[in-house]
């Protein structure tokens, strides 16, 4: 099941398909547009390279437990599927934005004629096409059998086999219509053993990392904020940046010299969503176990957008859930994105709600402001510092270079034994150092 996703050129659309946004009476209350919720769901279904024939937000008065989408909305999408093979350009899937029951699914493919798939499968299929490391492929794969245990009877078989993929919905070599429960038993069993060692192979990566003593500035932000477009600005790098959803799953990391020549490395995440479903959470945590140890953490969100603030609070909730309080903790910062959007007053609003909060309004886009930010990175890493003594033996050379690498030396003195140092270093720096034994007075 080898696989890899090639971001040039843009491959060919996968499939033709229908994207619903139910509207059900318990989310009438939700802080977000139910358009804007549809252009999401759009932008995800556009990230699996499916082409959308239609879109609709469909309103659901009150939910069939048979296919939660009303006869009537059930009557005009099937018009709509046949109408479309009628004129020779059939649609291959129909995504609904909502949580379909199996049954539910079921109904709808019959009734549709055409594939069907909710969010769950929609966020699965984005994850299993952008998942790039070993232990991401086998999250999402154990996420993805998990939620097809309960799915054995259907397949997406037709579309399955000319995208090729993980497979998971159905797919070639492994057609899970054929697969049995317990088969499906057997591999969860063997993913899960093999995530443990993955794990155990990864804590002792993390730890040569943490002997680079470089302070770490991770991203985070709501999936197309802009996250992939800034940290190319500022590294320079050639990670995966175009306007899809999910461009990067797992974290990337880069160095990067500040204009103080201090360097830090920059790393960037998955974007956040909203109802995420339960099965993959524990995929999506493990890409940001990084920012529970940064130095600092670059809240990306994208100031043009109708939910900003909706897209704000959720990524702040999974912060808090990881443990980080984003209106106390020092390391967050606040980046106001895509401002080139935004007109002269909207964006001077921005400018100065992102200031108050100590952060800062840029776009990533044509680069306007990223000075600001530049210049406040560097000022975070010299803020909080504290001049130390600090005694190296001359023959330890890996220490003398990790004080060297975690703060500026003022002052040096040399004797037979030691080298005695007066160095301005931050916390964090100061506390790299005390893990590695560094004597600090
Ligand atoms: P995920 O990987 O899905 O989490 O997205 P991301 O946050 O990394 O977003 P990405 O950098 O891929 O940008 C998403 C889209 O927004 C792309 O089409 C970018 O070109 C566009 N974009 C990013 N920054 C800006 C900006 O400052 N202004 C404008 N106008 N567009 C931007």
């Amino acid at each position: 099941m080898a696989h890899r996703i090639d971001a040039h050129p843009a491959p060919a659309p996968r499939g033709r398909a229908i994207v619903l946004h139910p509207v059900l009476p318990s989310a009438a209350q939700s802080a977000r547009a139910p358009d804007a919720r549809l252009r999401e769901a759009c932008g995800l279904a556009a990230a699996i390279d499916l082409d959308i024939a239609h879109a609709a937000v469909v309103r659901v008065d009150r939910p069939r437990p048979a296919t939660l989408l009303g006869t009537g909305a059930v009557e005009r999408f099937a018009a709509v599927v046949a109408d479309a093979r009628a004129a020779g350009a059939a649609i291959d899937l129909v995504v609904v934005d909502h949580a379909l029951s199996p049954v539910q699914q079921r109904n709808l493919e019959k009734a549709f004629d055409a594939k069907v798939i909710d969010r769950t499968g929609l966020i699965l299929e984005i994850f299993g096409a952008r998942a790039r490391t070993h232990e991401g492929k086998l999250q999402v794969e154990l996420a993805a059998l998990s939620y097809q245990k309960s799915r054995l009877v259907r397949s997406w078989t037709h579309l399955e086999r000319q995208r090729g993929g993980f497979g998971f919905l159905g797919g070639p070599g492994e057609s899970q219509l054929e697969v049995d429960r317990r088969l499906i038993g057997d591999r969860i069993v063997k993913i899960r053993k093999e995530l443990e060692e993955v794990r155990r192979t990864r804590g002792l990566h993390r730890t040569a990392r943490a002997r680079v003593p470089y302070p770490v500035v991770v991203l985070v932000g709501y999936t197309n904020a802009g996250k992939s477009t800034l940290f190319n600005r500022l590294a320079g790098a050639d990670v995966v940046a175009r306007d899809q959803l999910f461009a990067t799953l797992d974290p990337t990391m880069r160095a990067v010299a500040l204009p103080t020549g201090r360097t830090v490395i920059l790393s960037d995440t998955v974007g956040f969503i909203s109802d995420l479903p339960t099965h993959l959470v524990a995929a999506f945590r493990a890409t940001l176990e990084e920012v529970q140890s940064a130095d600092v953490i670059l809240h990306v969100h994208d100031a043009a957008h109708p939910d900003a603030d909706a897209q704000r609070a959720d990524v702040e909730g999974v912060l808090r859930d990881l443990g980080i309080d984003p209106q106390r903790d020092p390391r967050v910062v606040e980046v106001a994105n895509k401002i080139d959007l935004l007109d002269g007053d909207a964006g001077r609003a921005a400018a100065d709600r992102a200031a108050r909060a100590g952060g800062c309004a840029l776009s990533a886009a044509t680069g306007e402001g990223l000075d600001a930010l530049v210049r406040l990175l560097d000022g975070r890493m010299t803020a909080d510092r504290r001049v130390v003594a600090i005694d190296v033996d001359l023959t330890d050379g890996a220490t003398l270079a990790r004080v060297y690498a975690s703060g500026e030396v003022l002052e040096r003195h040399d004797d037979d034994r030691l080298a005695h140092l007066q160095v301005a270093i931050g916390p964090a720096g100061l506390a790299r150092l005390s893990r590695r034994g560094a004597v600090a007075a």
